[in-house]
């Protein structure tokens, strides 16, 4: 039996928290896309941690966690990785490990990353140059190079010759940059890796389900940063969706059972590409500000906006979401008046659906008004606590998107959450 935690918006919902609070129902974590793009806070005994490429389930000692075929890895970030939460006293040697399909990011794929994004100008994707885009293109087009060269004799030689390749389409590019320090580094995660638990993740993680183990599918990103129907071109280059789970773990589908839609009580994006509810004002500010929404990965200043329910119903219906988990809740706490969009407004005309290319019509939010609650909500425990005003505002999202919010997280902490 496999569930999936992933996230419904933009990236950034609270997943590695949300993952870490439901790891111990599960045997294994595991997870099926992205790579060093993603960032996932957790707190563990009141320490922060952010993970890029370990699950989030780390932090558990009877667990198993798995980073899938679908994933490309960053094996310089993975070692810096394994340092931070050996500090915490976790032994990831034994409880990590890493499917042998899984592709490498290479240090040129990083370059082509910033190269391709130079060349973009005002179109940039405001990518965290992390060479994802360049390692999945790698894949699809069948020249990356996987963790299981690793083991082969022939695995410099044939990272020479991509690396050749790669210098070709810098040049086109017009791009130099001296990588010879990455490529040290580079060499040294690799040898780093070389004693890792490497697996054939597909017949590893069947046969724990097999056994009746319990597997729970982490996801990266967001719905609407999906390659195929996110805000394209605006999007990371995998399928951040919970078809993803099949594809990224060699899960057939109707071994999934629950899919858990991780969003915000409002809405953030980091990056560039349209974002319909996006609020340039104080209020945009004050959210900022109170949520700390600044990138995990990169730093960067998120945008800020009211939740979009047009665009949480898209990402209901393509991950066929189970059950709502809706977090940052607490960060409203203060404000007098909350929105929520209901419709876009097209070109003039009212609509109820996703377009086709967001930044190629008009699009304005349609809003309803809800009474703000102004209550400190971060120390309750029980829902029956919550005050009426947020009450009101998770009704009409369940009746809206018929799709139960059934958690709400009033905090970062571990067990900052409330059951609905
Ligand atoms: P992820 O990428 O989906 O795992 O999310 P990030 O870790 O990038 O960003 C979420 C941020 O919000 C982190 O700093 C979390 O510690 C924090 N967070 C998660 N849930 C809550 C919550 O319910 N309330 C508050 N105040 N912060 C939260
Ligand atoms: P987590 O897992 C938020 C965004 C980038 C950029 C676009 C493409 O922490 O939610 P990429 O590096 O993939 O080429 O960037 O996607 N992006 C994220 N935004 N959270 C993430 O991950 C993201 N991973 C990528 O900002 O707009
Ligand atoms: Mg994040």
């Amino acid at each position: 039996m496999v569930d999936v935690i992933l996230g419904l918006q933009w990236g950034d919902e609270g997943k590695g928290k949300i993952v870490d609070y439901f790891a111990h129902n599960y045997d294994v974590v595991a997870r099926f896309q992205g790579g060093p793009n993603a960032g996932h806070t957790l707190y563990v005994d009141g320490k922060k941690i952010v993970l890029h490429q370990i699950p989030s389930g780390i932090f558990h000692e009877q667990k198993t966690n798995l980073i899938g075929n679908g994933v490309v890895l960053d094996a310089v970030t993975l070692k810096r990785e394994c340092d931070n939460v050996a500090a915490f006293g976790v032994n990831y040697k034994k409880n990590l490990y890493i499917s042998e399909r899984a592709h490498l990011i290479l240090p040129t794929h990083r370059a082509i990353d910033k190269a391709s994004e130079l060349s973009k100008g005002n179109e940039k994707i405001g990518s965290t140059l992390k060479g994802i885009g360049p390692a999945y293109m790698d894949k699809t087009g069948r020249n990356g190079l996987r963790v299981g060269n690793l083991l082969d004799k022939s695995f410099t030689t044939e990272y020479i010759k991509l690396r050749l390749k790669h210098q070709k389409l810098l040049d086109s590019f017009n791009f130099q940059e001296d990588i010879s320090a990455w490529e040290e580094e580079f060499f040294e995660a690799i040898d780093f890796l070389r004693d890792f638990k490497i697996v054939n993740g597909e017949y590893f993680i069947n046969e724990k389900i097999q056994q009746g183990q319990k597997v729970l599918a982490e996801g990266a990103q967001g719905s609407m940063l999906d390659v195929d129907f996110g805000t394209f071109p605006f999007v990371t280059s995998s399928n951040t969706i919970s078809a993803g789970v099949c594809t990224g773990l060699g899960i057939a589908p109707q071994k999934i059972k629950e899919v858990f839609g991780v969003s915000k009580a409002y809405c953030t994006r980091v990056g560039s590409g349209p974002f319909p509810t996006e609020l340039n004002d104080e209020t945009g500010e004050l959210i900022r500000k109170t949520g700390s929404e600044f990138g995990a990965t990169t730093g960067r200043p998120r945008r800020c906006g009211w939740i979009d329910l047009v665009a949480l119903q898209f990402a209901c219906m393509v991950n066929g979401v189970t059950q709502i988990i809706m977090t940052k809740a607490d960060i409203l706490d203060n404000l007098d008046e909350l929105k929520v969009c209901n419709a876009y407004n097209v070109n003039g005309e009212e609509k109820s659906f996703v377009p086709f290319q967001m930044n190629r019509v008009n699009i304005e939010p349609k809003y309803k008004s809800f009474e703000g609650w102004k209550t400190n909500i971060s120390q309750l425990t029980d829902f029956e606590q919550l005050p009426q005003q947020m009450k009101t505002y998770i009704d009409y999202l369940n009746k809206f998107l018929k799709v139960p919010v059934k958690y709400i997280s009033n905090g970062p902490g571990r067990d900052q959450i409330i059951v609905a």
